[in-house]
């Protein structure tokens, strides 16, 4: 069943590039994106001043992505909610803001909460699910299915990375019918996400090179991810799925943040993972990762192709392959899920089991 892969894990890494097509393909139409099978109407689109979205663990993740992105195209307000906060937060709702949930699953006891709670205070629900006929996917005023397939593995890859092009199709047509971007510009964008799956491909040939750094990551008690912007999104994301299946401590941290505080804990040789993907805070983020490395961090940097990296500043530098800015995420998660799971096999854990988590949890 694992396809002469060791773990479902690595399998469903390597199914990303097939799933993501699977995702992406039947919602183009003349180069567009088109909900028109979803029932996902332009009215409705119109119609909606403020979005919510809501999710648990690495669904909510995608989350922090999406709303990078839709509020960057379309300047309408965009929130994240942990789903079980969410639910007893008594949120401010309306009938003019969509509720996205989120959830590979569509099972989940918190995020199917959030959703009867949008439900109840009259606003309309968008879900974005991988498993057919779920609980949430019934409940849903409107399904936008991920075509991931199966996951197995505790740890979520590929439900993740088809989460993120679902909002990156929702972005465009959302951006596109609100006459934020035109239509040569919502084709253009949906060719570079047709694009990244090419990339995401190319990506999983990286495997020997972090195979190797993370032979020097097995023995540490604490890491950080920093980055800012989309780089800190998927800073979330590379350390929740390190510490499920590595058990070594590790925090994500919005890159600016640093100093005020958790600096601090940065001494000899903690390892910090640097995400420097986007230009417009690309300066920034370095000289975040100059005053980590001069407290003696280990600095493993990930950068876009366009920059020239001196081979003072880190002690490995994984470069993504070309790509715009916007898209970086889908190259960078392989990268992330690799030295989560790379790591754990270093550490001889079972990588799918990891200890007290299960894939899907339908209890409170
Ligand atoms: C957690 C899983 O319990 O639920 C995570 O361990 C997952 O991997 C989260 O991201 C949300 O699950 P789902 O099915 O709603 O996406």
């Amino acid at each position: 069943r694992k396809g002469g892969y060791e773990y479902f894990m690595l399998k469903e890494i390597h199914e990303q590039p097939e799933a993501l097509r699977n995702t992406i393909a039947p919602r183009i139409v003349n180069g567009l994106p088109d909900f028109s099978e979803e029932g996902i109407s332009d009215e409705l689109l119109r119609n909606t001043k403020r979005i919510v979205i809501t999710a648990c663990g690495t669904a909510m993740h995608a989350g922090l992505v999406g709303r990078i992105l839709i509020e960057k195209l379309t300047r309408i307000p965009v929130s994240v909610e942990i789903a079980s906060e969410f639910r007893y937060a008594n949120p401010i709702l309306d009938e003019n803001t969509l509720v996205i949930t989120i959830s590979q699953s569509g099972e989940t006891a918190d995020t199917l909460a959030a959703l009867r709670l949008a439900k109840e205070n009259g606003s309309m629900t968008l879900s974005i699910v991988n498993v057919k006929g779920s609980s949430i996917a019934r409940e849903s005023d409107f399904v936008l299915y991920t075509h991931a397939g199966p996951e197995i593995a505790v740890a979520s890859t590929k439900a993740y990375t088809v989460q993120l092009s679902a909002l990156y199709l929702f972005a465009f047509r959302f951006a596109f019918v609100k006459e934020k971007i035109s239509q040569q510009k919502a084709q253009e964008y949906i060719t570079l996400l047709e694009d990244t799956i090419d990339t995401v491909a190319y990506v999983l040939s990286y495997d020997t090179q972090i195979e190797a750094i993370s032979q020097r990551l097995k023995s540490a008690d604490d890491l950080f991810f920093i980055g800012r912007g989309l780089d800190y999104a998927l800073s979330c994301e590379g350390s929740i799925k390190l510490k499920e299946i590595t058990y070594i401590h590790s925090e994500a941290y919005a890159a600016g943040e640093l100093k005020h505080g958790t600096i601090s804990l940065i001494t000899d040789n903690v390892p910090v993972i640097a995400l420097a993907t986007q230009a417009d805070v690309y300066a920034k983020t370095i000289s975040n990762v100059r005053e980590v490395r001069s407290r003696g961090a280990k600095v493993i940097l990930i950068t876009n192709a366009d920059v020239q990296v001196d081979a003072s500043l880190c002690d490995h530098h994984i470069m993504l392959p070309p790509m715009e800015a916007e898209f970086t995420p889908f190259a960078a998660a392989v990268v992330l899920q690799y030295i989560a799971y790379y790591t754990a096999v270093a550490r001889e854990l079972n990588v799918d089991q990891p200890r007290n988590l299960a894939k899907s949890v339908t209890v409170e």
